[in-house]
């Protein structure tokens, strides 16, 4: 006998009360016990049948210390009972009960956001409060999204105290897992982290108010056996506290939970009132790191980005930062700007210092509207200036901040987070509006509103330059609401105001940017286009922290600049190539380029627009690893069924010694490709089998001398 293998899609046993995830290479499964507790039962390779699954059950105390809840694998776990592990929530009802106790209600196979979905609720079995555990399935990417929605049906008021999007259970095994995190701090975002998972937890998280550079909401947990290499990985959806902790015991089971971090959180619902989590998205590989981001990549591109701009090519960009930093005037951009046009630049984005008193970072920011000294004719000549030299016209922003120094901060000094009581801490001189009140969001945006229609502007870099302080909120507390829901509520805020300004303009970019990358996740990206990456553009440095960031998001979104940093150091090649591996920018002062510098940087940026589309929506391979190599070597494949494009760097040539060959991933044997070395006039193109170019490898057309690069491009003949 054999089986029909399950089609991908959610399945379900209704008399065993099982339910099955089926992607193209995982299933991820649940089912519901006797006494109505859902049941983790399966997260791996793919599955024929449900009849395949476990039964859902809980497994007998082992001993008085080690009751059964305590080691069940349950979808939600709650606090309450004689549970000790990691739990996802946790409440507090009105007559000071602080346990849940979640048994299963329905289920309810359905679509969400185009994608098969399940909703399954849990009520409360006392009291009256659901959570609905939604699940959607990207079945081509292998990933299953989660989060989780509370309702209080009670005439009361409930205190949420932790809501997590997701538990995540990895099964029992004897291998040895691995935990890769994203960690860094400012000019230094996304560095690759590995660590072993004993008997434990690991932690990472954000209780800034913001992403953070410190962490970035991802993780990746691989094992290789002597039967199979898995990763199991995930990232949360969003831009406000998060944490998510995976703990492992001692029988080599781990449980990742994470979500809005609890630390100093608290959410009242009211009577009828829900409380949505953040998404949780995770899935399954056993085809490595590269795996990982391929799968990752294809969701964000084609389920996260906002549309109609997701699949546009991304502009090559000049910004203005760089060059002129607070030094901003009309003058000084039309020269950038008439050099940025000679080379081909298709956005011109003026960066911070274009607003009232903004000669330093002490004052300025909350007045968003142009400094008549720098500006005597308002920003509209530029604009027009800009859009008459062929390019759209970009703007820098930072709407969440005010100085002490502003007009506004005069007009609403209560308008910041702050207790009446202590001081109000300032970093780069600047405090924090409060985003949660409505006042706040409806005045940013109706002046984004009108600074964006009046000035034809296409793009907005949206910035964020210190975390919360001081996290008061007296007006809500007098209306007796809870000041600790701004954690929550300032993300919201921040989501809200870019939704309505998105919803006005269409067509407009937005870049998230923090202080360099500390805004990077998935949630932002529901709203934004691209992210400014980090402000460090040193080529060397930047391989590292693009490396990282790559993990988690696709090239389109991972702005990258070549500034002034590493010029006459480095071969122009090496810094437009380290750049071009994203959206490309151009950030250095161009009135100090020589002619030479601005033609063969215009000749790379012709050349990024050929293989554009290659590198913003091919399928993307780090084939060498600069965090493995120390720095030594890298090499990034893109690659669609057509074509392929290879990018390749060396730092040092010490010995000048052969290279091994470069093994390329994901072509078609058969095919035959044509293999063309970019921007090298010398070279001659030759032929080549994908089988060859796969198994034999393809031999690194480097220069002597040190940090080479080279760009190769296959094209299938
Ligand atoms: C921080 C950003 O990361 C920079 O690119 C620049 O926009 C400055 N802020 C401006 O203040």
């Amino acid at each position: 006998m054999s089986y029909t293998p399950l089609s991908t899609g959610i399945h379900a046993d209704p008399t065993r009360r099982h339910w099955a995830l089926v992607t193209a290479q995982s299933t991820y499964a649940f089912g519901v016990t006797d006494n109505g507790l859902l049941m983790h039962l399966y997260w791996g390779p793919r599955l024929v049948s449900l009849a395949d699954l476990p039964p859902a059950e809980l497994k007998p105390e082992r001993s008085s210390q080690e009751p059964a809840l305590a080691k069940a694998t349950e979808e939600y776990p709650p606090f309450g009972g004689l549970r000790y592990g990691e739990t996802a929530a946790k409440v507090t009802f009105a007559d000071g009960t602080r346990e849940l106790d979640l048994r299963f209600a329905t289920a309810e196979i359905t679509v969400r956001d185009d994608l098969p979905a399940i909703l399954v609720t849990l009520q409360d079995a006392a009291y009256p409060l659901t959570v609905q555990l939604c699940y959607k399935v990207d079945g081509e990417n292998d990933l299953v999204i989660r989060s989780a929605t509370f309702t209080s049906e009670a005439n009361e008021t409930i205190r949420i105290e932790r809501a997590f999007s997701a538990v995540w259970h990895l099964p029992r095994q004897y291998a040895p897992r691995t935990l890769t995190t994203l960690a860094g701090q400012w000019l230094g975002e996304t560095r690759l982290q590995q660590r072993s998972l004993v008997a434990g937890t690991a932690l990472i998280e954000s209780r800034r108010g913001i992403t953070g550079a410190t962490a970035n909401p991802w993780f990746a947990i691989e094992s290789t056996s002597e039967t199979a290499t898995e990763i199991y990985f995930g990232a949360l959806a969003w831009s406000g506290n998060w944490v998510i902790r995976a703990t492992t015991d001692v029988t080599g089971a781990t449980a990742v939970a994470g979500g809005i971090h609890e630390h100093d959180f608290s959410w009242l619902l009211q009577s009828g009132e829900s409380f949505t989590t953040p998404e949780f998205v995770a899935g399954f590989a056993q085809d490595g790191l590269n795996g990982t981001r391929r799968r990752l990549h294809r969701y964000t591109r084609e389920q996260v980005l906002p549309k109609p701009q997701a699949l546009q090519p991304r502009p090559v960009l000049y910004n203005s930062w760089e060059a002129t930093f607070f030094d901003v005037t009309e003058e000084g951009q039309r020269k950038l700007a008439e050099r940025a046009a000679r080379l081909g630049v298709e956005l011109f984005v003026v960066d911070d210092g274009w607003f009232p008193a903004r000669v330093n970072d002490h004052a300025g920011l909350g007045d968003w509207r142009p400094d008549p000294v720098k500006f005597p004719r308002g920003l509209k000549p530029l604009s027009e200036y800009v859009k008459s030299l062929d390019m759209q016209f970009g703007l820098w922003v930072e709407p969440e901040m005010v100085n002490a120094d502003s007009d506004l901060y005069r007009a609403h000094p209560d308008w910041i987070y702050h207790f009446p009581t202590r001081p109000r801490s300032e970093a780069r001189n600047q405090l924090v509006l409060n985003m949660a009140r409505a006042d706040v969001q409806a005045y940013l945006i109706e002046v984004l509103d009108k600074l964006v229609a009046e000035n034809g502007i296409d793009f907005l870099k949206w910035d964020m330059n210190r975390p919360i302080s001081e996290p008061g909120w007296s007006d809500e507390i007098e209306r007796g609401g809870e000041a600790r829901e701004i954690w929550v509520r300032h993300a919201l805020g921040v989501y809200a105001v870019m939704d309505a300004l998105r919803a006005n303009h269409p067509d407009l970019i937005i870049e998230s940017c923090s202080s360099g990358g500390s805004r990077a996740d998935l949630g932002i990206l529901r709203r934004t286009d691209q992210i400014w990456t980090s402000d460090n553009t040193n080529p060397e440095a930047r391989l590292f922290i693009q490396e990282g960031f790559s993990l988690v998001f696709p090239a389109r979104v991972m702005v990258a600049w070549v500034t002034d940093q590493g010029r006459g150091l480095l071969p122009v090649a090496y810094r437009c190539h380290v750049s071009m591996l994203g959206t490309l920018g151009i950030g250095g002062n161009l009135l100090h380029w020589n002619d030479e510098e601005m033609n063969e940087v215009a000749d790379w940026i012709t050349i990024y627009k050929e293989i554009r589309p290659l590198v913003q929506d091919g399928d993307q391979y780090w084939l060498l690893s600069p965090h493995a190599t120390h720095g030594e070597v890298a090499a990034v494949e893109y690659v669609t069924t057509e074509e392929s494009v290879v990018f390749a760097f060396r730092r040092a040539d010490l010995f000048g010694e052969p290279l091994p060959r470069l093994r390329l991933l994901k072509l078609q044997p058969e095919a035959s490709y044509r293999v063309e070395i970019l921007g090298q006039n010398d070279s001659v193109s030759y032929q080549a089998s994908g089988a060859e170019l796969m198994g034999y490898g393809l031999s690194l057309p480097f220069k002597r001398g040190p940090f080479a690069s080279c760009i190769v491009r296959l094209r299938k003949q």
